[in-house]
């Protein structure tokens, strides 16, 4: 079996391709976000251009051809509707083209999924954090599906994180500069909301966006940065005391960042859990966490009428059905 998998939910177009596991191929084209943030009809544009040359790159760099894939995987949702469509829409012609079964799925559990395969994890907790999205996760064997524990009450902390950046007017609205540029800061003191398992980052956004040229701009992103993830320490280690989880670990754009994963590893030990992430090639947005979801679906015998292959924006991960 080879299973192709397509990622198209926000600014990356990937193509991963996967068999029995194994991750043959995994490649990408990046639509590059500049200070007006993403326009998703321009991202659209970007993608289509490049559906195709993605895929023949994917397929060159594993020896394959088109004809050798047996199965096709895209991600549903959620995510930007008009990026979604492209990725949608390549995926359905592939597999009308090829005549082989075809698969929606969750970009969400597609990260979380990568990292427990590639991190050597059976039953994590998991902390799911990108631009969109910042939840807490623990997959529920009874129900097929992931329980969301606790999460954001408005934005997630990627997208906190990139509009602060821009503000602050970095060249690049990337949480990496605000990294570098933290090390050398000194804490002020920023909102901090956690309620139980949930938290809420447009408080903090507000209060440091207004501080921009009062404060530092070293100070400012460390206090970001150190007040946004230990608000997430604080959920997650309520979270990892409620479920008694051996394992947790981090997923999604932002568990790219260094100080974030520190941070949660001292969570873990505190609690004698085995703290993991993947490597930064899977915790951004990429084709081969779909197509290994996908092919973990297709061997379970899913295979979705055509006209069934739709997008959707806000498809949440506890609508994902999943056998873990
Ligand atoms: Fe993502």
């Amino acid at each position: 079996m080879a299973v192709l998998g397509i990622e198209s939910s926000a600014h990356t177009f990937g193509v991963g391709v996967v068999d029995h596991g194994r991750i043959l191929a995994n490649e990408k084209s990046m639509y590059r976000i500049t200070n007006k943030g993403m326009i998703p009809a321009e991202v659209a544009e970007f993608h289509i251009e490049n559906s195709a040359p993605t895929v023949e790159k994917a397929l060159d760099s594993c020896g394959l051809q088109i004809k050798d894939i047996t199965g096709i995987g895209y991600t549903r949702g959620p995510g930007l509707g008009p990026c979604l469509q492209v990725g949608q829409l390549t995926a359905k012609s592939l597999a009308f083209r090829l005549n082989v079964p075809i698969v929606p799925v969750n970009h969400g559990l597609a990260h979380v999924e990568i990292t427990k395969h590639v991190a050597y994890m059976n039953d994590p907790l998991a902390l799911y954090v990108s631009g969109g999205n910042s939840q807490i996760l623990k997959f529920d064997k009874n129900a097929h599906r992931y329980a969301i524990l606790g999460e954001t009450f408005d934005m997630g902390i990627g997208n906190m994180l990139d509009a602060f950046a821009r503000k602050l007017g970095l060249s690049h609205a990337w949480g990496s500069e605000i990294e570098s540029l933290a090390r050398s800061g000194a804490y002020l003191q920023l909102p901090y909301t956690v309620k139980g398992m949930d938290f809420s980052f447009t408080g903090l956004l507000t209060k440091s966006s207004q501080l921009i040229g009062k404060a530092k701009k070293e100070d400012l992103c460390y206090s970001v940065q150190e007040t946004s993830f230990a608000m997430l320490c604080e959920a997650t280690e309520r979270a990892l005391l409620l479920t008694k989880s051996r394992e947790l670990c981090v997923c999604g754009g932002v568990a790219q960042n260094n100080r974030l994963a520190d941070m949660l590893n001292c969570v873990a030990k505190e609690h004698n859990a085995r703290f993991s992430r993947a490597p930064n090639e899977y915790n951004a947005d990429n084709g081969a966490m779909i197509a290994y979801v996908a092919e973990r679906l297709l061997l379970k015998g899913a295979d979705v009428p055509l006209k069934k292959c739709d997008f959707m924006q806000r498809y949440r991960i506890d609508e994902a059905v999943f056998y873990g």
